[in-house]
């Protein structure tokens, strides 16, 4: 970092490379007075230059070429959002190799590559942070790293899609179908590139993989979780289960029975005055009871550019203040797994 400015490059300006570059803008000055740091994004890799975006980006700024931003001298830090497991993964090698520090929202990739990234990041010293890729503008993978570093694990229970839980909301309070629900949530920006991976539960089992490593010290491929979508659930489901006073939500959970960790994702009918019932539309929220903090719950956007850029740009501000202390880099990697 020269002087105070801290350089950003970003892999992919779709609608979460968008909502973290609109969040920059918007709140550069306040951070820059908050935190003695001024961070920009100065190199950004996407093909699709023209599409339309809420924000105006200087054209110099786009490039092709990935290697603009790696073998660039000044730039900092990494933001990758292409989404998907390749190159995303690749990409984020290379620039940790390059000794950049990475930020990455894509739950996709961590929980795929999770051992890789992490070893990639201690081998080059530098930070690899992913708060954005579990429960969107929800600091919850911060607290678990930090602020609950004292305690153990005994359940977690989650709406951690933010897609899913807008369309059975939808479903259940307005009526509406589940065709039409879907497509409000692709146009809020919701909705995965391919929304198969919401909807079949793909995303939750993600990050219920990245939280298993973080909580529980265990690494489960996201394929190895028992998993099963929304696809199945009907307007007649939703009916039936409100006759019996519940609702139906998308749970990701993880618990012990008989001294063994089980955990799964799938539709769970809820009473409708228990806490994550109460958690509607894109809201995400997850439940903790750990051995000494005991229950928790963390609650707020689990989707949406803004809420997710929110949590990306913390990242980045965090690795940004750990370059200024010279002390940006990942030695003993928390929540490593064996
Ligand atoms: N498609 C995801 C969701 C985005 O709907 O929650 C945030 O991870």
């Amino acid at each position: 970092m020269k002087g105070n400015l801290c350089k950003i490059g970003l892999l992919g300006m779709g609608n979460i490379g968008t909502g973290s570059y609109m969040v920059l803008e918007k709140e550069r000055e306040g951070i820059k007075a908050r935190t003695g740091i001024d961070f920009e994004f100065v190199k950004i890799l996407e093909k699709f230059v023209d599409r339309p975006r809420p924000v105006k980006v200087p054209l110099e700024k786009f490039t092709q070429n990935p290697a603009d931003i790696f073998e660039d001298p000044e730039i900092d830090v990494v933001v990758e959002l292409l989404g998907g497991i390749h190159p995303a993964v690749d990409f984020m090698v290379d620039a940790m190799n390059h000794g950049k520090h990475v930020v990455t929202a894509n739950k996709a990739a961590v929980a795929d590559s999770y051992e890789l990234l992490r070893d990639t990041a201690e081998k080059n010293r530098v930070m690899f942070r992913y708060e954005a890729s579990v429960g969107g503008a929800i600091p919850c993978l911060t607290a678990i790293e930090n602020a609950l570093l004292a305690n153990r694990y005994e359940e977690v229970y989650g709406i951690l899609n933010g897609t899913t839980n807008y369309i059975l909301t939808k479903m259940g309070d307005e009526g509406l179908d589940y065709e039409t629900a879907l497509a409000q949530a692709k146009e809020k920006g919701f909705a995965e590139p391919n929304p198969t991976a919401d909807v079949e539960g793909i995303d939750v089992a993600n990050k219920l993989s990245i939280l298993l490593a973080l909580c529980f010290g265990v690494r489960v491929r996201p394929d190895d979780i028992p998993r099963t979508g929304i696809t199945g659930v009907t307007k007649a489901d939703i009916e039936a289960a409100r006759s019996r006073g519940n609702v139906i939500k998308l749970i990701a959970n993880a618990h012990y029975e008989d001294g063994r960790l089980v955990y799964s994702v799938k539709p769970t009918e809820l009473p409708a005055d228990h806490m994550l019932a109460a958690v509607k539309n894109e809201l995400n929220a997850l439940w903790l009871k750990t051995t000494e903090a005991q229950e928790l719950m963390f609650y707020g956007k689990g989707a949406g550019p803004l809420p997710t850029g929110s949590a990306i740009m913390g990242d980045v501000i965090d690795i940004g203040r750990a370059i200024a202390k010279q002390a940006a880099y990942d030695i003993v990697v928390p929540g490593k797994t064996e």
